[in-house]
């Protein structure tokens, strides 16, 4: 069976990589994919953007792919799975009605406080002078949000008053993000350890993955602005038996059932990002997709092949399915351009990459590199997902950093305590 990758991320190699290690697929096409996947075995590149549904569409006919997999969030909430759906394809993503669950915010918080689904505090608005007379009122540390998509960058946490005016005018009155700013979710700043929790799902049932754990902000010990994120392990050792069993009964369940109510089927990924303070859970935001690179350490870690799970997924049958995964932890360190989440150069020479992948356990997930001669530039913000396995937590970062070591570039940045707070639950 060929497979239909959509996206050009570390989240997209990481898939590739692991799809094209199923028996049942003979070939995994990436619409756009990216110069490390290029190199994958029976992977190929379709020069598609993963933003035109049209031409996408063509191409999964003319190839008769029998498995298309949806790795970002744009493409979901502008519709491929509806469309590619009517023409008869098997689509792992869930449809666009659904994937308002990341696509608006105002949404995602309504389905919740309607469902019972914990979460912060909140308030919605349309009109900045109302928004603004309200953020008068309050006193302490605010999460200013734009309702819509913002490539993970509309979410400002506001430490004041003073600030989360700011946040305010940026989204509403200078609309740097566009259509994303008409409405925002202002909302209670929670405190405590984040987890990522992502789950497949057919609608009805929920299969999750195990535990995972990101690192938003640029610099060490989480300070700096917010990335798409600079590292992540799994399991997540704050996310134990128990807590696990809380997210499973009061997020997952029955925010899956809360879609199903919404008249169209959700199949797919389904990511909640979650607070965890002394057992209380409550949700900062769902995505409809893996994370990135909380996909990186995952998908190193899955021991069953995801194609018959995301077919069993599509076919409803997901509830007779079970996930094996390798005992050892995973470790993914995020090696970025300097500069990054700002402006940042491109086309600077990247070696030690080979030397990298020589030792054992470690695989290079690429984000954002091309070819140049036969040689890898960077091409991106986030540039590479340097991924190791260990046994037990302590000995997967160490591999991850001592395979990132190897490498370099002029001006590269990286954090160099991804997988400390696990450390510190030891
Ligand atoms: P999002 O783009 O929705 O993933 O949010 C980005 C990040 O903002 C989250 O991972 C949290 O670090 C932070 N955040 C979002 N909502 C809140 C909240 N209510 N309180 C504190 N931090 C938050
Ligand atoms: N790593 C966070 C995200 O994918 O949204």
């Amino acid at each position: 069976m060929k497979v239909l990758l959509v996206g050009s991320g570390g989240r997209e190699h990481a898939l590739a990589w692991k799809v094209a290690q199923s028996p049942e697929v003979s070939e995994v096409i990436v619409a756009p994919g990216n110069a490390g996947i290029a190199r994958e075995p029976k992977c190929r590149l379709a020069n598609v953007s993963a933003e035109d549904i049209p031409s996408l569409l063509d191409l999964a006919i003319a190839e008769k792919v029998g498995l298309v997999i949806v790795g970002p969030e744009a493409p979901l909430v502008n519709g491929l799975a509806d469309v590619f759906t009517q023409s008869g394809l098997k689509v792992f993503g869930p449809p666009a009605k659904g994937a308002l669950i990341e696509g608006s915010k105002v949404f995602a918080k309504n389905l919740m406080r309607k469902h019972g689904v914990p979460s912060a505090e909140f308030e919605v608005f349309d009109d900045y002078d109302r928004a603004a007379a309200y953020l008068k009122e309050l006193t302490g540390p605010v999460v200013v949000k734009a309702d819509g998509l913002a490539a993970g960058k509309g979410v400002l946490v506001c430490k004041d008053q003073a600030e989360a005016l700011e946040a305010l005018a940026l989204i509403m009155k200078e609309r740097t993000f566009g259509q994303a700013g008409d409405r925002v979710v202002i909302e209670e700043c929670l405190t405590g350890e984040e987890a990522s929790f992502i789950a497949f799902t057919d609608g009805e049932y929920v299969l999750p993955l195990a535990s995972s754990q990101d690192h938003k902000p640029i610099f060490d010990d989480d300070k700096g602005p917010n990335t798409g994120g600079m590292g992540a392990y799994s399991p997540a050792p704050v996310v134990t038996h128990e807590i696990h069993d809380i997210i499973m009964k009061s997020v997952m369940i029955p925010t899956v059932e809360a879609l199903a109510q919404q008249g169209s089927r959700y199949v797919g990924f389904l990511y909640a990002g979650l607070m965890i303070d002394q057992g209380s859970i409550k949700v900062l935001e769902f995505n409809a997709r893996m994370g990135d690179p909380e996909a990186q350490p995952l998908l190193m870690r899955m021991k069953s092949d995801p194609v018959p799970l995301m077919l069993a997924a599509i076919d409803g049958n997901l509830r007779s399915c079970e996930i094996e995964w390798e005992p050892e932890d995973a470790v993914c360190v995020v090696m970025a351009s300097g500069g990054y989440p700002a402006s940042y150069a491109k086309g600077k020479p990247i070696s030690g990459i080979a030397e990298a992948e020589r030792l054992d356990g470690v695989k290079v997930f690429h984000a954002g590199t091309r070819l140049a001669g036969d040689g890898f530039v960077t091409s991106g913000g986030r540039v590479l997902g340097v991924t190791a396995r260990g046994n037990g937590i302590a000995a997967a970062i160490d591999k991850a950093y001592e395979a990132v070591g190897k490498i370099t570039w002029e001006n590269v940045h990286y954090r160099r305590d991804i997988g400390k707070k696990a450390l510190n639950r030891l």
